[in-house]
C-alpha cells in the first residue's frame, strides 16, 4: 500500500489527462477583445485566439469548448478548473507568472492611448496626458490599467469591467484617453474615425501567452511544441492574415 502512495505522489496530473479523458480543450478568455476574441450576434465566438484555439484542439484530437469569462476573474477560472487554458490576448507579467506558468510568447504588442477628438494636437504622446487635469480609462486587471498608473499617476484613473465601456467613455466624451493594447486601440480608431484618435506609438513591451496551471510540464512542452510548429508550417500565417492587416 505504502508502495502505491509513493507512486501516485510521483505523477502529477497534467491537464492533458483531462483534456484527453474528457474529449474537450476548455479555453478561457474574455470575448470584446478585437480582433483576437469577439462574439457576434448570434452567439458564436470568433478572433485570432479563438481559431488557434481550434486548431490546437484538431492538433490534439479534442472539441475546442469556448469558456467566456469576465476578465477579472480569468486566472480564478484557470485555477479552479473551469478550463484548462487561458488563451485570451494575456500579457506574461512576472506578478502573473508567479501564480500561473505560460507558454512562449505567441505574438509580442504593447500599450497605446486613444484620446477624444478635441485632444488632437493638443496630446502628441501618451505623456502629454500625466496631468490632473485629465481622466484615463482602462479595464480591470489589465496591463493597460497597470501602465496608466505607473505612466500617468497624475490623472484619474477610472476602470471599467470591459474594454467596450472603458472606451466609449472616451468616445462620449466623458473621459479624455483610454489605455489599452495597441491591436484593439487600432481596430477601434479605425471603425470609429470620428469620435476617438488614436496615438499608435505604443509605450510599453508585452508578450501575449497561454497560461495554464502551474506545475504542468507535460502540458507545457505540448504548447510550446505545437507554437513552434504552427510558426513555422504557415498555420500562424494564415490564421494570422484572417485578423491583422499586414
Ligand atoms: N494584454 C492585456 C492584459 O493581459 C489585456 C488583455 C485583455 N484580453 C481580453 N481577452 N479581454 O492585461
Amino acid at each position: 500500500a505504502s508502495a502505491l502512495v509513493v507512486s501516485s505522489q510521483a505523477s502529477a496530473a497534467s491537464a492533458i489527462d483531462d483534456i484527453l479523458s474528457s474529449g474537450e480543450l476548455k479555453v478561457c478568455f474574455e470575448a470584446g477583445y478585437i480582433p483576437f476574441e469577439m462574439k457576434t450576434k448570434d452567439g458564436r465566438y470568433i478572433g485570432f485566439d479563438i481559431d488557434i484555439g481550434k486548431h490546437m484542439a484538431r492538433s490534439m484530437d479534442v472539441k475546442y469548448v469556448p469558456i467566456n469569462t469576465a476578465w477579472d476573474g480569468i486566472i480564478p477560472a484557470l485555477q479552479t478548473k473551469k478550463c484548462d487554458i487561458i488563451m485570451g490576448g494575456m500579457t506574461i507579467t512576472a506578478s502573473r507568472n508567479l501564480s500561473v506558468m505560460f507558454s512562449n510568447s505567441y505574438i509580442s504588442i504593447g500599450q497605446t492611448v486613444v484620446i477624444k477628438p478635441e485632444l488632437k494636437g493638443i496630446i502628441k504622446s501618451y505623456k502629454d496626458l500625466n496631468k490632473s487635469e485629465y481622466t484615463i480609462t482602462s479595464q480591470i486587471g489589465t496591463t493597460g490599467a497597470e501602465a496608466a498608473r505607473k505612466y500617468l499617476p497624475k490623472a484619474t484613473l477610472d476602470l471599467f469591467e470591459t474594454s467596450a465601456d472603458g472606451v466609449l467613455q472616451v468616445a462620449n466624451g466623458k473621459a479624455d484617453a483610454f489605455v489599452y493594447d495597441l491591436p484593439f486601440n487600432a481596430l477601434y480608431a479605425s471603425q470609429h474615425p470620428d469620435t476617438v484618435e488614436h496615438l499608435s506609438t505604443s509605450f510599453t513591451y508585452e508578450p501575449l501567452g497561454w497560461a495554464i496551471r502551474q506545475d504542468d510540464p507535460n502540458f507545457l512542452n505540448f504548447l510550446n511544441n505545437y507554437l513552434s510548429q504552427i510558426k513555422n508550417d504557415g498555420t500562424y500565417e494564415r490564421i494570422y492574415s484572417k485578423w491583422f492587416e499586414s
